[in-house]
C-alpha cells in the first residue's frame, strides 16, 4: 500500500496540531509539527543573543542537531540532545518565532530536513507552507482554519489549563501580529495551495474535525482506513 504524505497548513491556533497529531495515528502514519523545528531554531538564537543577526542564525543553524523523537508515546524535539519540548512554547518564542520563520535561510535549511524526513512517506505534517512549497506535489492537502476570536479562546484556555495566565486581549494580539507577519512575509507566505480542501473547524468537535479529514484522505486515495490505519 501506498504511503502518502498528507500536508495540513492554516493560521496559528487553528488546531493543527491536534488534528494532525490524532489523524496520522489513526491513519497509523508519522506526525511532523514543522513549527517546533522554527521554534527551536528561535530558542537557539535567543539564547545565543543573535535574534537580529539572521546570517550568523544561518550559518549557526547548519551545525545544530535537530531531532524529532516518540519518547514514551510523547512527540519530543530536541537540539543537540537537549529535551527542548517545553520550553519551545513558552511567550519569548510565540513572539519571536514568525520574525525567525520570514528569513530566508532559515527556511530553506529547515525545509530540506523536512523533506528529508518524509521521504519515506507515510507522513501527516503540518505548518503554513507545507501544501505549497514542502511538498506541492503532497497526495492531500487541508488548509485548517476558525475565525480569529475561536483560536485565541483555545489557545486562551490551553494556557490556563497548563497554568499560565495571560490575558485573552494578549494572546488575540498576539495571533493577530502572527498571522499578519505569516501570511505577508515574502518567503513562503501563508496561504491556501489552490488545490487544498479548506476545513472551517470553528464549529466543529476536534473528533469531528479528525474524522472528516480521515474521510477526505480515504476519498483522495480511494482506500478505508481500518483499525490497523491505512
Ligand atoms: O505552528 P506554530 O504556531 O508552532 O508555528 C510557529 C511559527 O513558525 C509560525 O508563527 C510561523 C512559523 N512556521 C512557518 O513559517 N512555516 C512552517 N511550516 C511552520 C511554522
Amino acid at each position: 500500500m501506498k504511503k502518502c504524505i498528507v500536508a495540513i497548513d492554516g493560521p496559528a491556533g487553528s488546531g493543527k496540531s491536534t488534528t494532525a497529531k490524532l489523524l496520522a495515528s489513526r491513519l497509523g502514519y508519522i506526525y511532523i509539527d514543522t513549527g517546533a523545528m522554527y521554534r527551536a531554531i528561535t530558542l537557539y538564537a535567543l539564547r545565543k543573543n543573535i535574534l537580529s543577526d539572521g546570517e550568523r542564525i544561518c550559518s549557526e543553524m547548519r551545525s545544530l542537531n535537530l531531532g524529532l523523537k516518540i519518547v514514551n508515546g510523547e512527540n519530543k524535539i530536541f537540539l543537540n540532545d537537549e529535551d527542548i519540548t517545553q520550553e519551545i512554547r513558552a511567550k519569548n518564542i510565540n513572539d519571536n518565532v514568525s520574525a525567525v520563520s520570514t528569513i530566508e535561510c532559515v527556511r530553506k535549511e529547515l525545509v530540506n530536513k523536512q523533506r528529508i524526513l518524509a521521504s519515506s512517506g507515510g507522513v501527516v505534517m503540518e505548518g503554513r507552507d507545507i501544501g505549497t512549497v514542502v511538498f506541492p506535489d503532497a497526495d492531500v492537502k487541508i488548509f485548517l482554519t476558525a475565525s480569529i476570536e475561536k483560536r485565541a479562546k483555545r489557545r486562551y484556555d490551553e494556557n490556563l489549563a497548563s497554568g499560565k495566565e495571560i490575558k485573552y486581549e494578549d494572546v488575540l494580539k498576539n495571533l493577530e501580529s502572527r498571522d499578519r507577519i505569516d501570511s505577508t512575509r515574502v518567503h513562503s507566505p501563508l496561504r491556501k495551495a489552490v488545490d487544498a480542501f479548506e476545513v472551517d473547524n470553528s464549529e466543529m468537535s476536534i473528533d469531528e474535525q479528525v474524522e472528516f479529514i480521515k474521510g477526505i484522505v480515504q476519498m483522495k486515495l480511494g482506500t478505508p482506513v481500518t483499525e490497523q490505519g491505512l
